[in-house]
């Protein structure tokens, strides 16, 4: 069986409930984080992990999505004209490095559903899954470390972080051990649990490395926590089958599908733009000295 990860799934197909109502008419990952749409931090870090057939699963009202990853002839041309075709430069990188395909998921049946409709694209492959609402901020991409770790030893792999043991209910939880640093054999997944039957601080984040056997497994999935087939449950199936492992990667993340995780990545991505930091501290700066934070 092919070993190398090849292909990323970028499920997209979510209401953004907790982003209403800027998100009624708009697709969350189409907000901006300074000037880039979120799902653009996510697509850049797959293409720096060296995979290049990227896969959106799309739904109701995200046409934009498609739109921002293609040419926009129009504007190009009038950019051209102005001398400021570097403008629009970096998405043509994108467009033109990559291969992207689009799936719709019929109706937002949760995260594992959205995965599912994955399967005629991935065919008998590992995988890549990413989501654009965890923007992780770190110097090496979270993803190449993980396919790093993968090409050593095969296996399902998910992202981690450590959250504050009251906040465990809002998160995926996994029990394991380190075997390595950073590096865990999780031993079971629990999704949202409460605090008292969760059995670690650790939980996942959007960061997946699946194996084509994850679409059995989804098939079989019923709808979890929330009324949504969740892909945690579905992984969970391939607890004896496969090892899995969790990445406790080094960075800095956010939750951008929340409204506190939004403003905070848009605060850390401006103070690391050097166009913008300067004045943008001293703004800050100057909201701290007038007591206002
Ligand atoms: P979330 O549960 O965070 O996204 O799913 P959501 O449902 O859009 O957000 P809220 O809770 O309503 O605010 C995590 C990821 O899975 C995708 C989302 O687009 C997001 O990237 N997703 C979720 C789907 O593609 N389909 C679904 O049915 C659910």
């Amino acid at each position: 069986m092919e070993q190398r990860i090849r292909k990323a799934v970028f499920p997209v197909a979510g209401l953004g409930v907790r982003l209403l109502p800027a998100t009624k008419t708009q697709p969350k990952e189409m907000l901006p984080i300074v000037d880039r749409p979120a799902v653009q931090y996510v697509v850049e870090e797959a293409i720096a992990s060296g995979i290049r057939n990227l896969l959106f699963v799309t739904g109701r009202g995200k046409r934009a999505i498609e739109d921002y990853f293609d040419f926009a002839v129009e504007l190009e041309y009038e950019l051209k004209n102005r001398g400021k075709e570097h403008l629009l430069g970096e998405i043509r990188g994108i467009v033109n490095s990559a291969q992207i395909f689009y799936v719709r998921q019929k109706s937002p049946r949760g995260l594992g559903d959205a995965v599912f409709q994955a399967r005629a694209f991935v065919g008998e492959e590992p995988f890549a899954v990413l989501l654009p609402d965890d923007i992780i901020m770190s110097d090496s991409p979270c993803l190449f470390e993980m396919l790093r770790l993968f090409a050593e030893r095969p296996g399902v792999y998910v992202a981690l972080i450590e959250v504050p043991h009251s906040e465990v209910s809002q998160w995926g939880i996994v029990s394991g051990r380190e075997i390595a640093p950073s590096l865990y054999l999780i031993e079971d997944l629990v999704e949202k649990p409460e605090p008292y039957e969760a059995p670690s601080n650790l939980a996942v984040v959007g960061r997946y490395l699946l194996p084509p056997s994850i679409f059995d497994a989804l098939a079989e999935t019923s709808p979890g926590k929330g009324g949504e087939i969740q892909l945690t449950d579905a992984i969970r199936k391939l607890i004896g089958k496969e090892p899995i492992y969790g990445y406790r990667f080094v960075g800095e993340y956010f939750g951008v599908g929340s409204k506190l995780g939004y403003l905070k990545a848009n605060v850390a991505f401006a103070l690391k733009r050097e166009d913008l930091a300067f004045e943008f501290r001293a703004f800050l700066r100057d909201l701290v000295e007038r007591g206002i934070i």
